[in-house]
């Protein structure tokens, strides 16, 4: 069977994609900076499953650490399903902000999955097959609601997997985008939040097996709390036909103000 390289695996969303993927006979390589937990689930899968799993420590915001898993993407068993989870949140205001605190969150948020991609897909495209699956946000859709920056970390994410997916869904590579709203995880804590105040919360196993049934079907955006597709359906129809309205002109409502 293949492997699959998960990262944020010791805890959340990325470690039930551990128990899934390996309950589907995937072999695994987990990776995040709690190896005790890792070693825990690894044994566990390995004894339940007959799965090889591997687990890297690595802290995804170092980059000589982020390199070593880089390496292991382009070199070992061939990676089939690269898994970019592991993230944090940041809460309050931009204003507000550490600076220090923001660089940290756009290396693992923004940094971290686009050279693991990177590092994972040259092979796969070789292979004219495998799988990047991309951990973004709703929150990406409501940026007035959600302050400062994870918002936006979520949103390059999906435009970075949307575009990647056009680019590559032809060489036989799919993209997955993964956007969930609040899940009962340990990131709103990590971050500070108190759980009982997030309203709608859905369970992460839940969250995880219908991220999974969109993986199946080859879904490139799979936004589990959303009801109504309609509304999301709508919503990419109109950025379609977006570039069809552009110029090379500026656009008639801005000459005016040009020549003021
Ligand atoms: N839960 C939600 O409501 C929600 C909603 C939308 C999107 N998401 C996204 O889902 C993804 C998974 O989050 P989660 O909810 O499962 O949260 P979580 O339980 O806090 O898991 C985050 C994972 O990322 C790892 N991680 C954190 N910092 C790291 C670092 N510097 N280097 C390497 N690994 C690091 C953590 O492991 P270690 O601490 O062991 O390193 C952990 O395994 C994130 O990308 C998040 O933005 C979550």
């Amino acid at each position: 069977m293949s492997t699959a390289l998960i990262t944020g695996a010791s805890s959340g969303i990325g470690a039930v994609y551990a128990r899934r993927l390996a309950a589907r006979g995937h072999d695994l390589v987990l990776v995040a900076r709690a190896t005790e937990r890792m070693a825990a689930l690894a044994a566990e899968l390995h004894k339940a499953h007959e799965i090889a799993v591997e687990v890297l420590t690595a802290d995804l915001t170092d980059a000589a650490q982020l390199q070593m898993v880089a390496n292991r993407l382009r070199s070992g068993s061939p990676v089939e399903i690269l898994v970019n989870n592991a993230g944090a949140a940041l809460l309050g205001p931009f204003e507000a902000a550490d600076p220090a605190a923001m660089e940290q969150l756009l290396k693992l948020n923004v940094t971290a999955p686009t050279l693991l991609a990177s590092a994972a897909i040259g092979g796969m495209v070789k292979r004219g097959s495998g799988a990047i699956i991309n951990l973004g946000s709703v929150v990406s859709f409501m940026p007035a609601f959600f302050p400062g920056i994870y918002s936006a970390t979520k949103s390059y994410v999906l435009t970075f997997s949307q575009g990647l997916a056009a680019e590559v869904g032809p060489k036989g590579v799919y993209v997955q985008a993964v956007v969930p709203a609040a899940t009962r995880t340990e990131i709103w804590e990590r971050a500070g939040a108190d759980l009982s105040k997030i309203p709608n919360l859905m369970g992460v196993e839940d969250l995880v097996d219908a991220a999974l049934v969109g993986f199946d079907r080859r879904e490139a955006v799979t936004i589990p709390p959303l009801s109504d597709l309609g509304l999301w359906e709508a919503f990419e129809g109109a950025r379609a036909v977006l570039p069809s309205g552009l110029g090379a002109q500026p656009a008639e409502r801005y000459r005016a103000c040009a020549s003021a």
